[in-house]
């Protein structure tokens, strides 16, 4: 009975949500049309400056323009993330310097609106896997006050494995943060942000909270938050590593001092998020971009990747590369443009990549043939089976047992799970003690089926989606790699017989 009802509680949360995700979409093609429009009565009415940081009467210059072909490599001077790589000064000094803080206190002046409607027509989609669109989500915050305070709660738990770009932008660049707390804390009405933090990440937390106190001593933050005249505090919570605690609703638990098991929604913490106050959760990337798109101008933002998939975006890759790296690069670039590019191509060359987990572990494997032409962005990860998710890219070339890679990333997720929901409780114990079998191919091959079957029935059945993303490495390696996995049974079974 407790199954059915959660049952019909998911299948009406995964109705609402994709309802929302239709609305989103033609709200998204309206506002963008409307600022176009606009945009092209600024640009006759000569009110556009040259230079593109100054760029505050003049934001969205939308025009017709030819459909984008080739995405990437992008350039230095488009770059949001200017010390990725820690090489210049943190501290608000150097983030000074390097543009940060600039003219912040008219970002907020102009409002709310104004606010929101740069970051819809950026057409930014959240960066923390699910890439929801921004505007919108931050839009729901913008009701009438019912006298409760709003909070923004950033998540920065970045426990996905194989993913690490949240970390290198405390580490090396926590000022851009932090503005762009303010500015996403101002967008959504908010009193406070949380930075929830993931405890493990010392140095991270330490040069975040140096930031904040500089932030605090200079008037950016607090009260009348660079004279602006809106108070806007910064806190962080540093949380005790458990991958589950990045799950939004989780986390909002964990903060209020709970054990991290994720809340069923409805009410979304827009309504009832962190102390019972309207909450949104937010990646930190995407709120670090929220400054820079305010000040270069949305349609700026836009004119990167394809439709329904721009911006800059931040890419780990890892693996069996020659060498791995964190990049800022142009969403929609090629994954082999990337890979190549970047992380100097697959260890012994382009041919003797195996296959590829495109976003993080929770994202199905795609073999090389894919790879060969796909493009890095939401939408044509979605057609190749699999998902852009937090965009950490993990190679593997044909020296891995594919087998056992993702045998291991599900022990990983039968350890996190939390148990609330007896599909991931015990349907990823179950596909964790298959995948081991299948790793020494001790199994019959109608298990493949079998363990195909269970990971259905986890996928959509659970109140959060780390059922899903336990689910979808099986499925993967099902889907182009069965031939490998049954060579493996018939392997054990000869050699038994061999025995006998
Ligand atoms: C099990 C699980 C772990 C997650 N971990 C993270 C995480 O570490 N960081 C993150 O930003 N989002 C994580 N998410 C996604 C968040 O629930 C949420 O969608 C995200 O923080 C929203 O931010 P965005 O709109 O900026 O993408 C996780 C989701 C699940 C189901
Ligand atoms: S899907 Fe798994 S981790 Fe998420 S709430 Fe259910 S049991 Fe917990």
């Amino acid at each position: 009975m407790e199954r059915i009802q959660s049952i019909l509680v998911i299948s009406v949360v995964t109705k609402i949500s994709s309802t929302c995700e239709l609305i989103s979409e033609s709200m998204l093609s309206l506002s963008r049309s409307l600022v176009a429009a606009l945009a092209r009565s600024q640009v006759v009415a000569g009110q556009c400056g040259t230079n593109a940081l100054l760029r505050f009467n003049c934001t969205s210059t939308q025009q017709e323009k030819p459909k984008k072909t080739k995405f990437g490599p992008l350039s230095d001077q488009n770059r949001i993330f200017t010390n990725l790589y820690g090489r210049y000064d943190w501290r608000l000094k150097g983030a000074l310097s390097r543009g940060d803080w600039y003219k912040t206190k008219e970002i907020l002046l102009k409002g709310v609106d104004w606010i929101l409607n740069e970051v819809k027509v950026s057409g930014l989609r959240g960066r923390g896997g699910a890439g929801f669109p921004t505007g919108m989500k931050w839009g729901f915050m913008n009701k009438p006050s019912d006298g409760r305070p709003k909070y923004l709660v950033v998540n920065a738990d970045e426990g996905e494995p194989g993913t690490c770009k949240d970390r290198e932008i405390m580490r090396h660049d926590p000022h851009k943060l932090l503005e762009g707390c303010l500015v996403a804390g101002r967008a959504m009405g908010a009193r406070a942000a949380y930075i929830y933090i993931r405890g493990e990440f010392y140095n991270e937390s330490s040069n975040l909270q140096v930031a904040i106190n500089e932030a605090y001593a200079a008037g950016l933050i607090g009260r009348n938050a660079c004279g602006s005249g809106y108070d806007f505090d910064v806190f962080v919570m540093r949380g005790a590593g458990a991958y589950i605690c990045g799950e939004e609703t989780a986390l909002i638990e964990s903060i209020e001092g709970k054990q991290g098991k994720p809340r069923l929604k409805p009410p979304f913490p827009a309504d009832i998020g962190v102390f019972g106050c309207p909450t949104t959760v937010a990646n930190v990337e995407t709120v670090a971009v929220a400054p820079t798109i305010c000040r270069r101008g949305g349609s700026w933002f836009a004119s990167f990747g394809r439709e329904r998939n721009s911006g800059t975006k931040l890419f780990n890759i890892s693996g069996h590369v020659n060498t791995p790296c964190t990049v800022e690069e142009e969403m929609s670039i090629p994954l082999k443009e990337l890979i190549e590019r970047h992380a100097g191509g697959v260890r012994g060359g382009w041919d003797n990549l195996l296959g590829v987990i495109p976003g993080g572990s929770s994202t199905p494997i795609i073999p090389r043939s894919v790879c060969d032409d796909v493009l890095m962005d939401f939408d044509d990860l979605i057609r190749t089976q699999t998902a852009l998710g937090t965009a950490a890219v993990i190679v593997m070339d044909k020296s891995t047992d594919v087998i056992r890679a993702i045998a291991r990333l599900i022990e990983f997720y039968k350890h996190e799970s939390c148990g609330q929901c007896t599909p991931c409780r015990e349907g990823v114990d179950w596909m964790n003690a298959i995948m081991w079998r299948f790793v020494r191919g001790d199994a019959r091959t109608a298990e493949i089926d079998m363990i195909w079957e269970i990971s259905k029935q986890i996928e959509g059945h659970t109140i959060c989606a780390l059922g899903d993303g336990a689910a979808w490495p099986v499925q993967g390696l099902i889907r182009h790699f069965r031939p490998t996995m049954e060579t493996r049974i018939a392997e054990f079974q000869r050699k038994q017989q061999a025995r006998a």
